[in-house]
């Protein structure tokens, strides 16, 4: 298998690689309703290269209304060649300027904004209506994929709104409670390797801000305050922990 290959191709849908990240499962959905062969970008990271196929993708969250830093860093180090090439960016509330950043390193042919749950509970807590946000989020879906299936151009437009999450949260600000049962779900669902398993979980200050370990966790024990740790957590509920684990685990894929 490929390295980093996370999700095989369906029957019948288009040919295209994706290059995929994902925290809660948003995105890893979104990748996998648009088909093809899925490629996780935490597996592929550290290992530069082109990569070659009628069809490429990229599938992500927005965060702080630019990209995930690791995205960023893949599109710059990473050469791409296809017939045609699309970008779909998860996000929320606020489009922000996600895609333009893409656009800015990788040519695009067609990029979309996908609205879907709330995931960043460091904020606030994911939506009660979350079953009501995905069926909006699939319908859109099937109209992104059915574009991307007929090769439909839409350009990227430019954004004043380009962001750097990075600027307002660092794993420092997680504490591990005494709810904690150290069972290590949140190393493996960490897309940066930043979740070392010793008396308890510790953070190695490279966090990507996915938020996977802190949704994930079924203690709801990690938290940055009183009242992070009220607010209400999320998971694409389509996507297991396994699964996420298995797309973000840093140790496979290699
Ligand atoms: C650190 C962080 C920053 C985020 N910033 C934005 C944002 O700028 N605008 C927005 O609408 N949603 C924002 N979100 C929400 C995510 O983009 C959204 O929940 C997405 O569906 C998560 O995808 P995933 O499940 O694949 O991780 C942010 C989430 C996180 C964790
Ligand atoms: S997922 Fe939660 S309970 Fe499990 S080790 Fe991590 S913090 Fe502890
Ligand atoms: S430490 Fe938590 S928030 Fe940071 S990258 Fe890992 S899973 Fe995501």
């Amino acid at each position: 298998m490929t390295a980093g290959v996370c999700g095989e191709k369906l029957e019948g849908a288009i040919d295209v690689t994706i290059f995929c990240f994902t925290g809660t499962g948003n995105s890893l959905f979104a990748a996998r309703k648009i088909g093809g062969t899925l490629v996780s970008i935490p597996q592929v990271i550290d290992a530069p290269t082109e990569y070659a196929d009628d069809v490429i993708g990229f599938v992500f969250p927005q965060y702080g209304m630019g990209l995930p830093k690791m995205v960023r860093s893949f599109a710059a180090q990473n050469k791409f060649v296809s017939e045609y090439a699309f970008a779909v960016s998860l996000y929320s509330y606020i489009r922000g300027g996600a895609l333009t950043e893409l656009a800015s390193l990788v040519p695009l042919d067609y990029g979309a904004k996908l609205k879907s749950p709330w995931n960043f509970i460091w904020a606030f807590g994911a939506p009660r209506d979350a079953e009501k946000s995905l069926r909006k989020c699939e319908a859109s879906l099937d109209k992104i994929a059915a574009e991307i299936g007929s090769r439909r151009s839409k350009a990227v437009k430019p954004s004043t709104r380009v962001g750097s999450a990075t600027k307002f949260f660092s794993d420092n600000k997680f504490k591990v409670s005494d709810a904690c049962v150290k069972c290590g779900l949140c190393a493996d669902v960490c897309p940066a390797g930043n979740i070392e398993m010793r008396d308890k979980p510790e953070f190695l200050g490279k966090c990507e801000m996915c938020f996977a370990c802190a949704n994930l966790c079924p203690q709801s024990a990690l938290n940055s305050s009183k009242a992070m740790s009220k607010h209400r957590r999320y998971r694409n509920p389509a996507v297991a922990p396994s699964e996420i684990a298995a797309a973000n685990n840093r140790r496979a894929g290699r």
